[in-house]
């Protein structure tokens, strides 16, 4: 099954996908997740990330994703929910990978550990190089909660900056965070 989910990967995506995988099931066992379900999320997270637009739109109607009107705009966000409806129904794979997969696009509230992890993972595996990735190692190395709502904050930044539509489970996932007390910032830390 592995030979056949990294067959549909190319290029950059391949190599980051190896990268996701390998980051995630090393946090998997750092943070007390399960390594194996941790690296299936991880190669299977952007599987649908080559599809247009419109391709994302086709696989809504046809597994019965609704997309919001901020989907309906940006449809390459969508590549989350979309990968988990292929990792649900071509590969079986149980409800947390699907879950994690679907929201690591935006992130959003209550997330479980797979979802950390594989959101973490995605943000920070060894092939991503990009201003702010060491920061955002470093903190998850001792918290993932903090790294976490690093990526949140750099997130929300830089959209803001691009003058992008913000989905509304970012801006859960990063409430949600908050309303923790969960502060990155050593300055801040409680
Ligand atoms: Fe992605
Ligand atoms: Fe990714």
């Amino acid at each position: 099954m592995r030979r056949d989910i990294l067959s549909r990967l190319h290029g950059y995506r391949y190599e980051h996908s190896l990268g996701v995988e390998r980051c995630a099931i090393a946090l998997a066992k750092k943070y007390g997740g399960d390594p194996a379900l941790a690296g299936a999320a991880g190669i299977l997270h952007d599987i649908t990330k080559h599809l247009s637009p419109q391709e994302q739109l086709n696989l809504c109607e046809k597994y019965g994703i609704i997309p919001c009107t901020v989907e309906k705009s940006e449809p390459k966000m969508l590549h989350g929910k979309t990968a988990a409806a292929i990792a649900r129904r071509e590969y079986h794979m149980p409800d947390e990978v699907c879950d994690a997969i679907a929201c690591h696009t935006t992130g959003r509230a209550k997330m479980t550990i797979l979802d950390k992890i594989l959101y973490l993972a995605d943000y920070i595996e060894e092939t991503r190089d990009f201003p702010g990735v060491e920061k955002a190692r470093e903190l998850a190395e001792t918290s993932m909660d903090r790294a976490l709502l690093y990526c949140y904050d750099q997130t929300l930044i830089e959209l803001i900056t691009r003058g992008k539509l913000i989905h509304s489970d970012t801006i859960a996932a990063y409430n949600d965070m908050i309303r923790q007390g969960v502060r990155w910032r050593d300055e801040e830390k409680a």
